[in-house]
């Protein structure tokens, strides 16, 4: 597969083509990514609770993230990879924002980051973008803030605000935009007003691209089911049934099958052995 760089991606949006971005978290769903042609693949921190079992996003560490993205960069090369900033690495100072967000790069081999927050979030993502590395930003429903938030819902926030957000991403220097739970018609009418891709995921068909988390269309995550994701294969149900009939079968001694999944001394050494 031909490298997706950034270039591709602006490519695409000036193309009119819907952008593909699916999350991983370790090496096989970064080769998932790789081989189904997806254009970007995010290491979310959503992997925080999708694949570590915490209640939120927000205790996972920036070490940990590059622990996990290290992995995904190995099975997914070609897709633009692209790592998310977790809660407490990049809101109280600038600078700490940019030393974090090169260290991202530097161990954690992503190629740009994602950070949460709109117009807040300009000096940084300003700041941040100027030495060079490239930010998707991400505005609606941001996980890291849902206790303030109230919780996961939809945001009952004003279409101005959100479409200042967006615009003022754009003016930082944002390469693309996620807007998460906006309503159909409000992210329709900010992907048109700004220059820059938007990535839908719960908010309609008219983004740019869309983005969802791999654990979630695939029936592994067993929490929540947000309204907005599509279950595509029911893996969760396969790999239980799986470990079950391996129980099963230990437990009534059909596997190994003598034969199929035993190896065999040489010849004569059976006997030999035995004697
Ligand atoms: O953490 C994540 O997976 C995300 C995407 C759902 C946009 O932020
Ligand atoms: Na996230």
């Amino acid at each position: 597969r031909k490298k997706v760089t950034i270039d591709t991606i602006r490519k695409l949006y000036k193309d009119n083509t819907p952008i593909t971005v699916m999350t991983a978290y370790d090496y096989p769903s970064g080769m998932f990514c790789e081989k189904s042609n997806m254009d970007m693949t995010l290491v979310g921190d959503s992997l925080a609770m999708v694949a570590l079992g915490y209640p939120s996003t927000n205790p996972i560490t920036l070490d940990e993230m590059i622990h996990h993205s290290k992995a995904v960069a190995r099975g997914s090369k070609a897709p633009f990879l692209v790592g998310d900033m977790p809660f407490g690495t990049y809101e109280s100072n600038i600078n700490d924002a940019v030393n974090n967000s090169i260290k991202f790069m530097k161990e954690g081999n992503v190629e740009a980051v994602k950070l949460e927050g709109g117009v807040e979030m300009f000096d940084t993502v300003s700041k941040i973008t100027s030495v060079g590395v490239p930010v998707l930003g991400h505005i609606g429903l941001t996980p890291q803030r849902a206790a303030a938030l109230g919780g996961f819902k939809a945001q009952g926030r004003t279409a101005i605000k959100l479409l200042e957000d967006a615009k003022a991403l754009e003016e930082a220097g944002c390469f693309a935009i996620v807007l998460e739970c906006v309503p159909e018609t409000v992210a329709t009418f900010i992907t048109q007003q700004i220059g820059i891709p938007t990535i839908g995921i719960g908010a309609g068909n008219q983004c740019s691209g869309q983005v969802l988390v791999q654990l979630d269309i695939l029936g592994v995550y067993d929490k929540l089911s947000p309204k907005f994701s599509k279950v595509y294969a029911n893996v969760g149900n396969d790999i239980t049934n799986a470990l079950k009939t391996f129980g099963q079968e230990v437990r009534d001694r059909s596997f190994p099958k003598s034969g199929d999944h035993t190896f065999k001394m040489q010849k004569g050494e059976d006997e030999e052995f035995l004697k």
